[in-house]
This record gives structure tokens, sequence and C-alpha cells, in this order.
């Protein structure tokens, strides 16, 4: 399949990140056009043109958005007369993903202007946008961009001279994991510590400040102005009937060209590494995450899996961010799952014992494994762990944990076993080296 820039589309132009390039490349022409229309309008176009959640659980957004409850003629109390809220997940945490701060980066505009398309659609006055801290260049981008479409009359009282008005707020998060999780960035909004709450309620009911709130990641709002620009049935044309529509690939590890791909929902993994130049020379695709590392590992059997919600689902994995770390033959499976475990052990909000206890008692077998100081005992209580924390975690933190161990052990347990060696790793640098001396002096 081609490269298909829709999202990506503005990213190479010179200065894209002005209002001044924006409205040059239809930029608020989809606005002008939704605020013709009425917001339950809007949420049909969306719901029709079937677009999903770009934050990772593939959500419906055009569904998402009818949730929120809208007070009906002659009702004088209940959960449709308070506030309505907007919120922008743009925390991109998930180990490999790299699209939503691109797409602030080079675009911020095409994210603020779905912001508005939304908030007028769900009926709320503010939105959030809520960066993650570390990410200290695209807040200061996002924060440029949003005091232009002020100056603009995009945003503030009266919006365009519509009669509706829309506030927006940036604000940074501190940088912790959890907090993209959209309740835990709720609290961490709210003052608290970023944690996830019970659900239900979901947010749509009681989200801020106890109010109904869509929670939205910065691709599936930068999706709506196209959408609403070009229709339903265009966006359609791109991608499978259930997951239509393009999808940014961030593309890293072991290839020539590592990068951001845009192309139809559905594109494959082997057309992906015919784009960026494949592997590096000299080696062999070994396994990949299709979706960040919170999602089970591929190998080369899926070359040819369809990279949208529903085909990696029925491979056996998650489309998660769309996020693809490469490795090849020269990299230790131990190794990479034992980093992706030390990153989710640390960054466990530890409400949950098995999230919590679970995730270094992992690590610490994890070592031991890669040093050649465990046995294969250890190999099944890896096992054993993930099936005390699969399913029984309070949020899908947990479940994304487990998703490396299980799926590695599924495609590579012997190479689990090759390092119950003195001397560990057999694809330790000094051991090849150590190999390569020795059958030399044979
Ligand atoms: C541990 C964890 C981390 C998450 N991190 C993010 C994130 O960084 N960005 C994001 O948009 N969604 C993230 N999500 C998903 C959000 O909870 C939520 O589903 C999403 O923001 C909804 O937006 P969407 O419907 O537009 O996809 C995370 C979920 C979990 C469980
Ligand atoms: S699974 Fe439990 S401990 Fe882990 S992040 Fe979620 S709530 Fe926190």
């Amino acid at each position: 399949m081609p490269l298909t820039p829709v999202l990506s589309r503005r990213w190479n132009d010179r200065e894209s990140w002005t209002l001044a390039a924006y409205e040059r490349t239809d930029g608020y022409l989809a606005l002008r056009k939704a605020l013709t229309m009425q917001p339950d309008e809007i949420t049909a176009v969306v719901k029709d043109s079937s677009l999903r959640g770009r934050g990772g659980a593939g959500f419906p957004t055009g569904m998402k958005w009818g949730f929120i409850p809208q007070a009906k003629p002659g009702e004088t109390s209940g959960p449709g007369l308070k506030p309505k809220y907007l919120v922008v997940n743009a925390d991109e945490g998930e180990p490999g993903t790299c699209r939503d701060l691109p797409q602030m980066m080079n675009d911020p505009h095409s994210m603020i202007e779905g912001i508005v398309i939304a908030s007028f659609a769900i009926r709320a006055h503010l939105a959030v946008i809520y960066v993650r801290g570390e990410a200290v260049h695209a807040l200061r981008r996002v924060r440029a961009a949003v005091a232009e479409a002020y100056a603009a009359g995009y945003l503030g009282n009266n919006v365009l001279m519509s009669g509706y008005d829309l506030e927006v707020v940036v604000h940074p998060g501190a940088g912790a994991y959890i907090c993209g999780e959209e309740t835990a960035l709720l609290d961490s909004l709210e003052g608290y510590r970023g944690q996830p709450r019970l659900k239900p309620p979901f947010p749509a009911v009681s989200g801020l400040y106890s109010s109904p709130t869509v929670v939205n990641n910065v691709g599936t709002l930068a999706s709506v102005p196209p959408i609403l620009l070009h229709g339903a049935d265009w966006w359609k044309q791109m991608g499978p009937e259930k997951s239509p529509g393009t999808s940014v690939y961030s593309v890293t590890g072991r290839v020539v060209r590592p990068g951001q791909y845009e192309a139809p929902m559905g594109t494959t993994l082997r057309e992906l590494l015919e784009m960026c130049g494949g592997v590096r020379e000299g080696h062999q695709l070994k396994f990949w995450t299709p979706g960040g590392s919170s999602t089970p590992l591929f190998t080369d059997e899926h070359l040819d899996v369809a990279l949208d919600f529903d085909g990696v689902a029925a491979a056996g994995s998650m489309n998660g961010t769309s996020a693809l770390m490469i490795f090849d033959d020269g990299d230790c499976i131990v190794r990479a799952v034992g980093r992706w475990i030390k990153f989710y052990a640390h960054e466990s909000c530890g409400k949950c014992t098995p999230c919590r206890e679970g995730n270094p008692w992992m690590v610490q077998i994890l070592d031991r494994i890669e040093r050649g100081q465990a046995t294969e005992e250890e190999v099944d209580q890896l096992l054993d762990i993930c099936d005390n924390i699969l399913g029984r975690s309070f949020c899908a933190f947990g479940d994304g944990a487990v998703s490396p161990v299980l799926s590695s052990i599924k495609y590579f347990r012997q190479e689990y076993l090759d390092h119950l060696t003195p001397g560990g790793c057999p694809l330790d640098p000094a051991r090849v080296g150590e190999r390569a001396l020795a059958g030399s002096r044979s």
C-alpha cells in the first residue's frame, strides 16, 4: 500500500506549525463548516466515518461522543445539566510510540481544530490538553498555537462570531506513564496523585470534576477536521471496513530508515519494511511489537498480518498505538523483555498488589536469566507471576506489562533456556567473540 499522508500531510511544509501555514492548506475550513451544523449532526458524521480512537483501545469515537448525557427539555437535575469537558490525552508514554509528539510539533492546529469541533459537538465550553511533562518542546509549541488560535478568533468567546464559547487550557503532566490512562489522567488534572479510578462510572458520565467528559487522543482529534471536510465516505475508502482511515505507523529499531509512515489502516509489516528500507543489512527480522511494548510480540511469521484493530487481534495481539519496534537476529529476547519490565516496574502506580509486586519480581528473575544464574523453574515462575497479574490487576497496565513476557516465552522459550548456562546471554557480544575465538582454535 502506498504512503497516504492525511494527518502528516503538512509535516514537511515550511513553518508548518504556524497558523498562517495551516490556513494556507485548508486550515479551519472544517470548523467553519461545523459551526453551520447542529452538534448532533457532527457526531453523526463521526459515527458514520467509523473513526476509532488512536490512543490504543480503538473505541469508536462518535459513539463515545454520543454517550455524553445532554439535558432534555424540562429537565431540572441529572448529569445532562452538568458542564461537559473535553480532555485531550497528549501524554504519549507507551514505549516505541512517537506520533502524537510529531503531530503537535509539526501541525498543532490540526489537533486544535479537532478540539473545537469535538467540544462543539458534545456542547463543552472547556477543553484541556494534557501534555506529557518531559515534552517541554511540544508544550511550548502547543501553547503558542493555542495563543494564535485565540488571537484569530478560533478560540475564546464567540468563536468565529457563532455565539459558541470555548476556553482551552494547556496542562503539563509530571511525566508518569500511568497518567496516560484516562482516569489516572483525570485524577492528575484535579491535582491528585495520578492513579486509575474504578470504572464504571466511565468518564462520559462522571469524569473531570465528576462531570461528563470525553477523553480523546491527539491523533483521534486531528482526524476529525479532514473527516468533516471531505466526508465520512472519503475516510471509509481507506483501510478495512471496521477500522477505516489511515494510521501513522512509528517504525523504529533495526530498520534502515526509522520514522513515521502514514498509510491506510491494514498495511502489513512487509509493506512498511519496503518503505523504510528493510531490516539492517546482513540481518533477519526476529521479533517486533505491533502496537508498543504492551502488545504481545510478533515474529517473522506475522509479516503479512493486516495492521488494524481487528487484523492484529485475530493474529493474537493488539494494534495499540501502531508503534512497531523492530528487532533482528542480533538482539536478545531476554534483554529486550527485561528492559521493558524494568520500565513497568518503575512506572507501576502501586495501587494494586499484583502489578506493584509482580513486576519487580519479574525484573529480578529476568536479570538472573540474563546473567545465566537462573533455573528452568524460574522461567516457569515467570509464567506463574504473569498468570497472577493478567486479569487480576486494577487497570489495563497490568495486562500490558505481561504481554511481552508471555509472548516471548511462547515464541522463544528455547532462547530463554539457552541463557541458563554459566555466562548467560548467548548473544552477548563478549560471548559471541569468545565462541568465535574458540571455533578458530579448534
Ligand atoms: C497504562 C495506560 C497508558 C495509556 N497511555 C495513553 C497515552 O499516553 N495516550 C493516549 O491517548 N491514550 C493512552 N491510554 C489509553 C487511554 O486510557 C484512553 O483509552 C484514550 O486516551 C482514549 O482516547 P481515544 O478514544 O481517542 O483513543 C493509556 C491506557 C493505559 C491503560
Ligand atoms: S495495574 Fe494496579 S498498580 Fe499497576 S498501574 Fe494499574 S492500578 Fe496501578
